[in-house]
């Protein structure tokens, strides 16, 4: 068997959509009302489990999951031991420092500003080691807009997608730190032990994609 972490959410829907498509039928995934945290697909040998997405790379890199499909974000943040085998092409969005227009100068200036955001090593390498700029970074855990709308930060670090959450907020990006997507990332024990089982079914998800 293969088993397959997802991280939980839209990511999990559309990496469901991609098995269904290679004919890895799954359908209890997509039921709400269900408790249950494994699946399986006997006759594919595939066992699918959801977790929190900032979990899937801790799972892969211990093997309790010889694959994970996540974002890039998730990935760059958990910086854990995987090989990354594909770009799913879905979830794109930008991760972005964002914030109020008249703030956009705070950025230019060597004053040292305050940034919050769920993603302190995304940010602080973005800062430290490719702009050279200090920054103090405010760790935070959701609503991230909040923060420079409170006074808690000058700017924010986080993930832009449609852009609308940011517009209703009167917050703009400012800066582009990085292009995301769903990523495919096998356990390197599991990529020799497993090849058999798993390169036929990376050929089989790049084939559909
Ligand atoms: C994410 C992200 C932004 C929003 C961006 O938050 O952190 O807040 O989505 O999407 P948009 O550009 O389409 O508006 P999420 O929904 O995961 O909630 P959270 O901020 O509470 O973690």
């Amino acid at each position: 068997m293969i088993t397959i972490a997802l991280a939980k959410g839209r990511l999990a829907r559309e990496t469901n959509a991609l098995l269904s498509r290679c004919g890895i039928i799954i359908p209890e995934i997509e039921d709400k009302d269900t408790r249950k945290l494994i699946f399986t697909n006997r006759e594919a040998g595939i066992n699918v489990f959801l977790s929190k997405p900032s979990d899937v790379p801790t799972y892969v890199e211990y093997g309790a999951a010889d694959i994970g499909v996540v974002g890039r974000d998730t990935l760059l943040e958990e910086n854990r031991d995987l090989y990354e085998v594909l770009d799913l092409g879905f979830g794109k969005c930008r991760m972005c420092v964002c914030g109020r227009p008249e703030d956009a100068v705070k950025l230019k200036n060597s004053r040292q500003i305050r940034v919050a955001t769920k993603y302190p090593v995304i940010a602080k390498d973005y800062f430290h080691n490719r702009k050279f700029q200090t920054v103090e970074i405010i760790k935070l855990n959701g609503s991230v807009e909040l923060a420079p709308l409170v006074g808690l930060a000058d700017v924010i670090v986080d993930i832009v997608e449609t852009g609308s959450t940011l517009h209703e907020n009167g917050l703009d990006v400012l800066e582009t730190v990085i292009p995301l997507s769903a990523r495919m990332v096998v356990n390197q024990v599991s990529m020799k032990m497993k090849e058999r089982e798993i390169k036929p079914f990376i050929k089989q998800i790049k084939a559909v994609l």
